[in-house]
């Protein structure tokens, strides 16, 4: 079993869950799904950020102290998580004792080497991004990203000599095309190391809500060294190496085209530097806008995902973020579009096939499934969508994979319309009907095992009425997708509408 692992940023505890921080997690848990089907041996991390001025002052805000607030934000995460049924392995806080060590191990191991030296910053900070800029990256004098206004901070810190892995990072990423995705953002990397690396503070001595420096503890860790560490905690740096040579280095990080650098410049560096190979992959997504605008807490326009799950189920919540835009650019979010689509894809093709074929063959066969018949006309179509799925997760087009599903799903929906069983069952061609219906039942199963990893609730009641044994959960691709392995004499279930139509 190859180990196939997969992290999200880890998301700030200064603000609740919303739904683009949904999205990254949901596109993990279809990614990490997807593989288990194949067999892979699986570790799937999330968790929450928690140390840094923005969190203390959050804290403060609330009249509570950071613990206590990182308390009960990461607990939010962790119940909006559950609600959309991510399947994560691990859940990390940057506040645990086991990230407290790893940390100061790779710090002491860095400057053991030689690449973090003492120096005085001064510059422009962001505490939204818990990053200085350049005069020259201000949009209008404020933050690139939150429009708001920088602090002008002077500090002694410890710099980490990011100046000098610019070349080493080039010949990484010339060696490893495929390791910065999608393609644009690659070129965007590129171009920003070629531009010449500065090197970065690593440290603050003007906060102490952080892990300590290990050789000068007056410095608490700055907080992206802290956070991008708990990929590393979480697999057994610091405590057990063995584990975390088995896992490391990480097969995904997805991230928000936010904190692109951080994950491609900073973090590979930090990793050359300590010793430990590079991600091998980053994937960096688009924004999810609302009303054309990246949500955030100053705009207000945020959107809670229970909210959404109230109305249209953690499946249709799931579904419509990775089929309602590409995985790579920005996409407009849009709660009409979000009703017409379920009404499409999930009530009408999905859920319409499901209950039409079960009502037929529970009132047609007696509610037990014929024998299938080995070249059946949805045999190609049920193959092509396996290609098809595959072909887009090998490359994170969740959109264009499982409209591959939905292709097969709208073939079937034709193929009925087209062999009118009902018509054939009037006409007392009993042979002609178990046919027709055999063969959809088994589309039926392909559909519910393919569409598992995006709606696991659906997919695992479907295969519950087909009357098929385990969960789709327990099966392994390929050979399960194999046309013609839907059991005779499966005992078949109707029952309520798998996705209820909404009123727009
Ligand atoms: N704590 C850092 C990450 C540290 S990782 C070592 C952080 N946290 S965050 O809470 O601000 O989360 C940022 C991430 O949330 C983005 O990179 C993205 O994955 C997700 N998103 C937040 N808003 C988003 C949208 N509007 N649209 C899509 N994803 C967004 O940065």
């Amino acid at each position: 079993m190859p180990p196939f692992s997969v992290t999200t940023p880890i998301y700030y505890v200064n603000d609740v869950p919303h739904i683009g921080h949904a999205y990254t997690t949901i596109a993990a848990d279809v990614l990490v799904r997807w593989r288990r089907l194949w067999g892979d041996e699986v570790f799937f991390l999330t968790g929450t950020d928690e140390h840094g001025l923005k969190m203390a002052q959050a804290a403060e805000a609330q009249g509570l102290t950071p613990k206590d607030w990182a308390d009960r934000t990461s607990e939010r995460f962790r119940e909006a998580w559950k609600e959309l049924r991510i399947s994560n392995d691990d859940f990390i806080r940057t506040t645990e004792p086991r990230h407290h060590r790893a940390v100061q191990e790779m710090l002491q191991k860095v400057y053991d080497n030689g690449d973090i030296e003492l120096g005085t910053y001064e510059g422009l900070y962001c505490v939204a991004c818990e990053a200085y800029y350049t005069e020259d990256e201000l949009v209008d004098g404020n933050c690139p990203i939150h429009g708001r206004p920088v602090q002008r901070m002077r500090e002694e810190n410890y710099f980490f000599k990011l100046s000098r892995y610019g070349d080493r990072l080039l010949e990484y990423y010339e060696a490893h095309p495929e390791a910065v995705q999608p393609e644009t953002r690659r070129n965007e990397v590129l171009g920003f190391i070629r531009q010449g690396l500065q090197d970065f503070s690593i440290s603050r001595t003007s906060i102490s809500w952080g892990i300590p420096i290990p050789w000068d503890p007056n410095h608490v860790a700055y907080v992206w060294f802290d956070a991008l560490i708990n990929y590393c905690t979480a697999l057994g740096y610091g405590s057990e190496r063995e584990r975390f040579e088995h896992w490391w280095p990480v097969d995904y990080h997805l991230v928000g085209k936010d904190i692109l650098r951080f994950h491609a410049v900073y973090w590979p560096a930090m990793l050359m530097a300590a010793g430990e190979a590079p991600p091998k992959h980053v994937f960096a997504h688009g924004w999810l806008l609302v009303g054309g605008e990246k949500m955030s807490k100053t705009r207000l326009n945020q959107i809670a995902p229970g909210d959404l799950v109230a109305t249209f189920g953690s499946d249709g919540v799931r579904y419509h973020f990775l089929r309602d835009q590409n995985f790579g650019p920005d996409g407009d979010f849009s709660y009409e579009a979000m009703v017409a689509r379920y009404n499409a894809d999930l009530a009408n093709n999905f859920g319409n096939l499901a209950s039409r074929v079960l009502n037929m063959a529970v009132n047609y066969l007696g509610g037990l499934s014929p024998e299938a018949r080995e070249n059946g006309p949805l045999r190609q179509q049920s193959a092509a969508a396996l290609d098809g799925l595959s072909a887009g997760m090998a490359k994170l087009d969740f959109a264009g994979g499982f409209g591959a599903v939905w292709d097969l799903i709208r073939a079937a929906n034709a193929y009925i319309e087209d062999r009118a069983p009902w018509a054939l069952q009037k006409a007392g061609d009993a042979e002609a009907v178990a046919a027709v219906l055999g063969d959809c039942l088994e589309t039926l199963r392909i559909v519910a095992l393919l569409a598992f990893p995006l709606i696991p609730d659906a997919a695992s009641e479907l295969w519950r009425r087909l009357g098929l044994p385990g969960t789709p959960e327990d099966q392994r691709l390929p050979e399960a997708a194999a046309w013609g392995s839907m059991p005779a004499g499966a005992a078949l279930e109707r029952g309520p509408s798998l996705f209820p139509r909404l009123e727009g």
